[in-house]
């Protein structure tokens, strides 16, 4: 029997919109999904809303709501989103529900009767006023490292440093202001230290996880060892009590990763397609278990669950596949700045094939960071799948509908049209590969190979004149019809990516869907040249400036978010008016962007002289890399291209908290090049970077536009 695959996404939070960082896993997850559908494979993809925790059940009170009605509402909303953006779930379900809690309850009594649970006294945080204990997120107070106030239990925002919520100074609950008090309770712990040996043994499992990753995570192992886990939290608190206590509930961790296995058991009961979730959970059973997820939650699945599974008679998970996070405009996303934008906001301006083809053309399989420049996305969407894969497509089909009558030559017996199909379909094994190995951004890179050397052929046979003539009609159809096989094989290759593409190519070349099972060992010619082509109709238009930046909505009184700047001469313009900070530099205003250059903090700038401004040397350059600075939380270390022939330059710049290291490397930035050399920890900054913004993580860095590094900003 064919191997039955079970593959699950990370389970969004019931309690806002799923947004465009978001995204990324889903369309990561869709795109692997479809993929092996697409092979042939037995292939179930499952996801669930995560319902259960404090911060939801405080935000449903906020909103005079039972936590139940409050997550109700984004069930729906998540479905949509999800649907509207082509994910295609087998199931879509919630950890609120009568089959997580069986499975929970059921989990939770195997642990005990094995003697992996124990109670414990422990001491938290609890707030009289409110008369509740209150999870690190909930308190407030000075950091005991830096004295930065306004700074929650966990860790410091401003310096970094993580702590116990008992170290912060002058703590107060975030709810009603008072200081919280210290109280025992009994919390229940899974003994996670007595499961050591096993989870060495999985993190060794080849294809389990990213090398990388598994040596991270040797960290947890080291010192005392692994700590036990608290699995309990006392009332009120949305989730499942916990069987036998008083007030007790399963902390949401708990019970959301087997939201997984829930939600192939009401599958299982909704499609009659497996008679339970045993069928792929059980320990004996041979599915393989696939879960994406961020790089911020493997704990969680490298740990916990593959412990409490196997405890619990239940089946390890095969593989982790983990991704990092989303940058927009090479910044961290922000609500302040608008840049977490909601699914829905980017549904609203654009078809979801572009965001879902830049995201693939972008995707390794790594956990680096995923920057959406809206400059890059409009100008690699429109150069590579409108103007590439698009144009070709319509200027083929629109030939062979018109002139040609919609029919098709047969196969040839050689000459270069054939060369064409063949050497595109030579490049299959190769597509395949790189999607099986999450190296989307390989199989974007052939498949634009592939639809380039047809765009070229086309250019050299110019049918567009042949078919007019009836001498040469017949040649132009015969050359037509192969690029139309490589068009029908450009369907088949995009469709994990771009369904919606692949159907409509599909149609408009009047045949059927063609998938990679479908592919092992295709032959020329690739379509049945006996059927008429399909109504060419337009495919994809291009992406306009406009309506990419209007997926930002930036909330009122926030900074305007960066880039996506008209081109040509407009984006020039943008400069020049950007220039009067660079006149009066304040690099006070910028943390420690390469310090002060005269221009006196805080003093405010006086009318100056063209002649002085004219002293200023500002030229356009590119980052070459980027690293963080030992033990300086705010400083980069940057290498700059200013296009000089002594090479780039070392700039340290206070850019920090507003820009991660790995999200500027080829990034434009202007340089004020004539500043005197000066030492910031210990290394020589020779420039400034400008940047407008109030500093910290309001900042962004000025773009000079396509000017190659070197080029003077006037
Ligand atoms: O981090 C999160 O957004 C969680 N809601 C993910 C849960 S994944 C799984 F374990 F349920
Ligand atoms: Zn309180």
């Amino acid at each position: 029997m064919a191997e039955k695959i079970l593959v699950t996404s990370a389970l969004p939070y019931a309690n806002g919109p799923v947004h465009i960082g978001h995204a990324v896993e889903y369309v990561q997850t869709d795109i692997y999904v479809r993929f092996l559908r697409s092979c042939g494979k037995d292939v179930v993809y499952f996801c669930a809303d995560d319902t259960h925790g404090t911060p939801i059940e405080l935000s449903a009170a906020k909103q005079g709501l039972k936590p139940e009605e409050f997550v109700a509402r984004f069930h729906d909303e998540h479905q949509r989103d999800f649907h509207d953006l082509d994910i295609r779930f087998d199931y879509f379900h919630s950890t609120n529900s009568p089959e997580n809690r069986h499975y929970a309850e059921l989990i939770y009594a195997r642990l005990k009767d094995k003697g992996d649970i124990e109670r414990r006294d422990i001491e938290q945080a609890y707030c009289e006023k409110d008369q509740r204990f209150l999870p690190d997120r909930f308190i407030k107070g000075t950091c005991p490292n830096c004295k930065a106030p306004n700074q929650y239990g966990d860790s410091c925002e401003v310096c970094g440093k993580a702590y116990s919520s008992t170290d912060l100074l002058d703590p107060q609950c975030s709810l009603c202001g008072t200081s919280p008090v210290r109280k025992s309770s009994a919390h229940l712990f899974f003994k996670l230290s007595r499961h050591a040996d096993f989870l060495q043994s999985v993190l060794r499992k080849p294809g389990f996880i990213h090398p990388g990753l598994a040596a991270q995570l040797q960290g947890f192992f080291g010192g005392s060892g692994l700590a036990d886990w608290d699995i309990s939290r006392d009332g009120p608190y949305f989730g499942f009590a916990i069987p036998g206590e008083t007030n007790k509930f399963f902390y949401v961790w708990l019970d959301a990763p087997i939201g997984y296995i829930a939600t192939t058991e009401k599958w299982a009961k909704e499609t009659g397609k497996a008679k339970s979730a045993l069928d792929y959970w059980d320990a004996g059973s041979d599915a393989r278990i696939i879960h994406f997820i961020g790089k911020d939650i493997v704990y969680f699945h490298a740990l916990f669950w593959p412990a409490v599974l196997n405890v619990a008679g239940f089946k390890v998970p095969t593989e982790l596949k983990v991704h990092g996070h989303l940058t927009v405009n090479g910044e961290k996303m922000s609500k302040r700045r608008g840049t977490m934008v909601p699914v829905r906001d980017y549904l609203d301006q654009l078809d979801p094939s572009y965001l879902r083809y830049f995201y693939a053309a972008n995707l390794g399989a790594g956990v680096e960071d995923l920057d959406l420049s809206l400059k890059d996305f409009r100008e690699r969407v429109n150069g590579e799948l409108v103007n590439n894969v698009c144009n070709l497509a319509n200027r083929a089909l629109s030939l062979l509908a018109g002139p040609l009558e919609k029919r098709l030559a047969p196969g040839r017996a050689e000459g270069p049209g054939r060369a064409l199909v063949e050497s595109a379909l030579a490049r299959v094994p190769e597509v395949r590969a790189a999607f099986d190995k999450l190296e989307y951004r390989n199989a974007i890179r052939a498949i634009t190979d592939i639809a380039s050397a047809a765009n070229a052929f086309v250019q050299t046979q110019a049918p567009w004149a042949a078919v007019r003539k009836p001498e040469t009609a017949e040649g132009a159809r015969a050359d037509l019809s192969d690029v139309a096989d490589v068009v029908y094989l450009l369907g088949a290759l995009l469709a994990p990516v771009t369904p919606r593409l692949s159907e409509k190519l599909f149609a408009q070349l009047g045949a059927p869907a063609l998938t990679f099972q479908a592919l092992e060992g295709a032959k020329y010619p690739l379509l049945d040249r006996s059927r008429p082509t399909g109504t060419p109709e337009p495919l994809l238009p291009r992406l306009e400036p406009e309506r990419v930046n209007a997926i930002i909505k930036t909330p009122e009184g926030a900074p305007q978010a960066a880039d996506a700047k008209p081109a040509g001469g407009k984006e020039k313009k943008k400069v020049e008016s950007d220039k009067k900070p660079a006149a009066a530099p304040q690099p006070a205003s910028a943390g420690a962007t390469q310090a002060s250059a005269g221009a006196g903090a805080g003093e405010a700038p006086g009318e100056i002289e063209y002649a002085d401004f004219a002293k200023v040397v500002l030229k356009a350059g590119r980052v070459v890399v980027a690293e963080k600075v030992k033990d300086a939380d705010k400083l980069l270390k940057l290498t700059v291209d200013l296009g000089e022939p002594t090479g780039p330059r070392t700039i340290v710049s206070g850019i920090a908290e507003a820009y991660a290291p790995e999200a500027l490397t080829g990034r434009r930035v202007v340089v004020v090049a004539n500043l005197k050399p000066r030492k910031l920890r210990g290394i020589e900054s020779r420039g400034m970077l400008l940047t407008a913004g109030t500093g910290g993580k309001d900042l962004s860095l000025l773009d000079p536009g396509d000017m190659p590094p070197g080029s003077e900003v006037k």
